[in-house]
């Protein structure tokens, strides 16, 4: 197996990892690697991982007990760690636990094909430095596991907001933004070659600003020229921090067909108190004022969050202030989670993880069932609505159904027709179950 040249890679985390790895791929195609997405032939593994609960890192590290073991069968076999578990974890699994040959920071994927010839003649591999300047504006990523319709665009990286449960301005140090001109020169290859559907990412979008000569493009700037390359390529973002989402932005995507009617905006807790515990620098009312915004100037845009349950000092009042802004708000889907204590991390240094495990988990069921019931209640009041929907592919349920997306980012399955994936078809509304819409094409 020596001289194996194809590579396996594993992506854990948030879609800004599955971004780094498209263009991890692509350093190492340019290389002489080869990307395989078949474990059994491939000479190098790297699993590119995400600290952002302790969850996520025990999952990782029971994949590289796993690998390790294929290591009897195949002994030239390399095996590399990349993300936000790089720097944290370096000692403990390479040099105590002896799982790893190499380990490469977020920043550190240009150094890739060097650190692994450094593992070819017996060196240490390792490089975990983050940069102030690294925006990999230049890399065409290579799409891996593609639909052909739709992909993510890195358009920041980096966090400097410091909530003060999050592991993310450790993993991935400073907020810096990547080239507007190379990020709608991306738009347009992927449109050329078929995509329909970009995600712009970065942790906080809203923060975006490229200084272009004398003038600053900010991400409403942005958000405009992307939209301008074609009219059929729509375009999403993630994430938007609360404090700083604009009504400039919450025009541009009115005023634009493709700019998609859907927001994502964690609010993390419905409670001033846990609001100002966890750094997020605003209030639930200021949070409200942001809601009833979009509201007026995007009439029918669909609104998503995050929500974190059993935070340092939660009491049921708390707690009870954050089902409450759920209902005020009837949020279409959530992501939620039990809080978790991250090492060096503001809450880890100054706040007690004192919510019995017993409690979060209560409060966490509370909470899915509240959005399960919010987002049945909201599915079920688009039947009889029609909507512009992308198809993205075959349903899994059905050989004869396809499913898409619909610009409010809601699913929905269909019966199939002759427009295929990366087709718009029209499609009314039926019936709905509490995560998708079940229509037919009109
Ligand atoms: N930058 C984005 C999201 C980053 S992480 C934002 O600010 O919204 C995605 C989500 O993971 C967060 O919104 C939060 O809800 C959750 N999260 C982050 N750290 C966590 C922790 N220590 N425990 C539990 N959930 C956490
Ligand atoms: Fe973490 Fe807050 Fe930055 Fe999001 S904005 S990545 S939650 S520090
Ligand atoms: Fe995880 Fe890093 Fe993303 S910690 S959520 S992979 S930025």
């Amino acid at each position: 197996m020596k001289n194996n040249k194809k590579i396996y890679i594993e992506t854990y985390g948030c879609q800004m990892n599955f971004s780094d790895s498209e263009i991890v791929a692509s350093i190492l195609k340019e290389n002489g690697y080869e990307y395989t997405d078949d474990l059994t032939s491939a000479g190098i593994i790297f699993v590119n991982t995400c600290s952002i609960r302790e969850n996520a890192e025990d999952r990782v590290r029971k994949r590289l007990h796993y690998f390790k073991s294929l290591r009897k069968k195949n002994p030239g076999l390399l095996i590399g760690l990349l993300g936000c578990m790089a720097d944290r974890t370096k000692t403990a699994l390479m040099d105590d636990e002896q799982l790893l040959d190499l380990v490469a920071g977020p920043d550190s994927y240009r150094h890739l094909p060097q650190l692994l010839e450094q593992v070819g003649t017996g060196r240490r591999a390792i490089d975990t430095i983050l940069s102030v300047d690294e925006t990999y504006a230049d890399i065409t990523p290579v799409r891996l596991d593609s639909n052909g319709v739709s992909a993510f665009i890195s358009i920041m990286r980096g966090c400097e907001n410091y909530c003060s449960y999050c592991v993310v301005p450790s993993t991935r140090g400073q907020e810096r933004s990547r080239d507007a001109a190379s990020i709608v020169r991306e738009t347009r290859d992927l449109f050329d070659r078929g995509y329909r559907e970009v995600t712009l990412l970065g942790q906080n979008v809203n923060s975006y600003a490229w200084k272009s000569g004398n003038d600053t493009i900010n991400f409403s700037d942005l958000l405009r020229q992307v939209a301008a390359v074609n009219p059929l390529m729509r375009i999403r973002f993630a994430t938007s921090h609360p404090k700083d989402i604009s009504d400039d932005l919450l025009h541009a995507i009115a005023d634009n067909h493709n700019l998609c009617k859907a927001i994502h905006l964690p609010v993390q807790s419905g409670s001033n108190h846990m609001l100002d515990l966890m750094n997020r620098k605003y209030t639930r009312e200021q949070y409200q004022e942001r809601i009833e915004a979009i509201r007026r100037i995007i009439p029918g845009c669909t609104i998503s969050t995050d929500i974190i349950a059993g935070f340092c000092d939660e009491a049921e009042e708390d707690h009870r202030d954050t089902l409450s802004l759920m209902e005020w708000v009837g949020y279409d889907a959530a992501y939620m989670f039990k809080y978790s204590e991250r090492p060096q991390t503001l809450a880890a240094d100054t706040l007690k993880d004192n919510i019995p495990e017993e409690v979060k988990d209560r409060r966490l069921t509370e909470i899915i069932n509240l959005q399960q019931k919010l987002s049945l209640a909201n599915n079920l009041s688009d039947v009889g609505k029609t909507f512009e929907v992308l198809v993205e592919g075959r349903s899994k349920r059905s050989e004869n159904q396809y499913f898409g997306r619909n610009s409010q980012n809601k699913v929905a399955v269909f019966t199939k027709t002759a427009s295929g994936p990366g087709e718009y078809v029209t499609v009314r509304i039926t019936g709905a179950t509490s995560a998708t819409l079940l229509g037919e094409v009109i």
